[in-house]
């Protein structure tokens, strides 16, 4: 009899540890799938930021990768990267970013307010990602502290936020925009240089200068604009999202949800 007891509370041990992970498991396919909405989200609003912000979500997840950074947060860059836009999505200011003329300074005031919006849009995600609403607002501060929206300086400057700036300007030279032709990689470069203590962190800008980073962005920044990436993108439908950059987190048993419904 005394021997019994001991099985059965082994029993009831394994079967809650299976039962925990079973549910730890669903709530990472819930987290994910409910990161993917949003990002179909943007892209339903505009395939273009949608393909934007995944490329940004690359070049920073090599900068992240070479700065030595661990997964989880190298997961927490990547999301910031993915939605740092998502302020974009509002009625005052999608007819502003459709417009190809010059922004009077009305219209620049509005866009400015683009991080703080884009914070308000996740906060309901702040107590599961609490980096992401402050990494998103922070997005347009620079290291010089002349930067919005809190002209925040420095190491005051989430992480996330100053990897994601140096990722957003570099996509936003080396690609063709509404109001702006895409420029050369080496101008891209150069304008990241030229940013070093002023609007980039500058060690960061070391690290993004250094041959063995430059390369691998190179190669990402010509694999996305490919011919054959661009005609892929067609063939989904005219969404030019990258797919290969997206949503690393997510746990390969997506497809086997039935297990645990
Ligand atoms: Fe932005």
């Amino acid at each position: 009899m005394r021997d019994v007891i001991p099985i059965s509370i082994g029993a009831a041990a394994s079967g809650l540890i299976v039962r925990e992970h079973s549910m730890r498991a669903r709530a990472e396919r819930l987290s994910a799938a409910t990161l993917e909405t949003l990002l179909n989200a943007i892209d339903a609003n505009d395939a273009e930021t949608g393909a934007h912000v995944r490329r940004v979500a690359g070049y920073a997840l090599i900068l992240a990768k070479a700065a030595g950074l661990d997964v989880r947060r190298r997961h927490s860059i990547e999301r910031v990267a993915l939605f740092h836009d998502i302020g974009k999505m509002h009625g005052a200011l999608t007819d502003i970013f459709h417009d190809p003329s010059r922004l009077t300074p009305e219209e620049r005031r509005a866009v400015m307010t683009h991080p703080q919006r884009g914070a308000e849009v996740l906060a309901p995600l702040s107590a599961f990602y609490p980096e992401l609403g402050k990494g998103v607002a922070a997005h347009h501060e620079r290291w010089d502290g002349t930067g919005y929206p809190h002209c925040l300086k420095g190491g005051k400057i989430p992480l996330e936020a100053r990897i994601v700036a140096i990722a957003d300007t570099f996509d936003a030279i080396t690609h063709r925009r509404r109001y702006s032709p895409a420029r050369s990689f080496s101008e891209a470069v150069e304008a990241i240089r030229q940013g070093k203590g002023t609007q980039f962190d500058p060690g960061l800008v070391d690290l993004f200068l250094s041959q063995r980073v430059l390369s691998q962005v190179e190669r990402a920044m010509r694999r996305a604009h490919s011919p054959q990436r661009k005609s892929e993108n067609r063939r989904r439908g005219g969404q030019s999202h990258a797919p290969d950059i997206t949503f690393r987190w997510r746990p390969r048993s997506l497809s086997s949800q039935s297990q645990d419904r």
